[in-house]
Formats: structure tokens, sequence, C-alpha cells
């Protein structure tokens, strides 16, 4: 069978989707994984979509190389503005990345400026957008060192009132404690409905691999390959 035996290739702008792939090799053990990010252009959130597509038509060019059984967009930029465009393309499944679900009446999307003004976030969350215009900019700068910039600007653009926040960028997942700590409210992704859309993919495709690997492409492979290994994994590690 045609698909069998692929990896799942993953990919955003620059960093951000590395909290989706660590999220997808913790569920899909037996899955591997190839994770682009187009870290020489990021950051998506301000471009036009034009610009987007552009930079889109590439990632998938490099797909058409280095064969995938599926495509996990870990961007919420992209997911919300080019996923139809996406899955007219390929063959492959395409599983998006999208804000979570308001969980109550105050609660607040952080998003980027083009997330904010897309057609999933303005239905589900109306009047409580917060874009931020270089927030995943600052963070995909200094993610070595997120301890020491101050982001007070930022925190300060969250109404008084929320109750909850939701993330609606994949970059912001490096400061949810930061999020939780300054603002006292409940921080939550959109991860598990990623998971979940893979997993029904996934039951539909008959071969599994065998064993996991994750691999780092393009040109800020080694990169992607560090932050993922000191700032994703490394804190995980309990001893
Ligand atoms: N991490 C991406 C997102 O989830 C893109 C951030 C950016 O490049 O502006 O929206």
């Amino acid at each position: 069978m045609y698909f069998k035996n692929l990896p799942i290739g993953v990919i955003d702008s620059g960093i951000g989707g590395l909290n989706v792939l660590y999220k997808l090799k913790c569920n899909f053990k037996n899955e591997s994984f190839i994770y682009f990010g187009d870290n020489d252009n990021a950051p998506y959130g301000n471009k036009p979509i034009g610009v987007l597509k552009d930079r889109i038509n590439e990632v998938l060019n490099f797909f058409s190389k280095q064969e995938i059984k599926g495509l996990v967009i870990a961007c919420n930029t992209v997911s919300t503005t080019l996923l139809d465009y996406i899955k007219s393309k390929v063959n492959y499944f395409v599983v998006p990345t999208y804000p979570p679900m308001p969980i109550d009446k105050n609660t607040y999307l952080a998003c980027t400026n083009n997330t904010s003004k897309s057609e999933l976030a303005t239905s589900l969350y109306k009047d409580k957008i917060v874009p931020f215009k270089n927030l995943a900019e600052v963070i995909e700068n200094n993610v070595f060192n997120l301890d020491n910039v101050d982001f007070s600007l930022y925190f300060n653009k969250i109404p008084k009132q929320a109750t909850s926040l939701a993330l609606g960028c994949t970059h912001y997942s490096y400061i949810e404690n930061l999020f939780t700590k300054n603002l006292n409210v409940k921080v939550y992704d959109g991860y598990d409905k990623v998971i979940s859309e893979v997993c029904s993919n996934l039951k539909n495709l008959k071969a599994k691999q065998k064993s996991q690997t994750v691999t780092f492409v393009g040109s800020c492979k080694n990169y992607n390959k560090k932050v993922f290994n000191e700032v994703i994994l490394k804190p995980k590690v309990v001893t």
C-alpha cells in the first residue's frame, strides 16, 4: 500500500511547532516524524496571505520529494488561513492546529495578527481576541533566555476580566507558565485535538511504523533539533 511505513511531516514557521511535535512523539511511539521549520522566514503572523502561500508551496515542494503519509500543520496561522489550500494540493492526510474552543464566557484568545482575522477565530471569540504583533518573534529569538525577557507589555494586553486564556499560537507554549503565573488564569492549548485527529487518520491507514525516529530538515534543522532537545525535552527529565 502506498502510505505504508512513511513518516508524518510536521511544519511551522519556526520553533513553535516543536511543542506539537513533542505531543506527537509522546502519543505515537510507533510513528516517525520529520520536522520542517521555516525559521528563515519566520514570523508568519504578520505576513500577507499571498506571501504565506508562496512559503507553503516551498514547504509542500520539499515534502513532494521526501515522502510522508500525513502532514501536521503545527502552526495556527497557517491552519486558520491556508488549510483548504494545502488539502487541495496533497494526497496525504492533513491535520491543522487550531485555537481551542472557549471554555467560559471570559475566555480570551491570544494569537497572531493573521489568526486574529481568520474566520475561525472571529466566529469563536468575536471581541475576545488579543492579537500580538511580535510576540512569536520575541519568543523565537530568545528561546534559550525566556526567563530574562520582560513580557509585561504583552501580559498587560490581556483584559482584567479574563478567566481563561486560549493559546492560539504554538510559539506561546514556551511561556505558558509565565502567562499562568502573571495573569492567574487557566491557560490551555488545542493540541489534544491534533492528537485525536492524527489518531483517527492513522486508524484509516493499515500499516504502522515499527520504531520511532524524529528527523529535523531544512536550513535550520540543527537549530530546531537543539531547541527540541535542550528546551522542550530536557526540563521534562526528572532526576
Ligand atoms: N507558531 C505559529 C502559529 O501558531 C506562527 C507564529 C509566527 O510565525 O508568527 O501561529
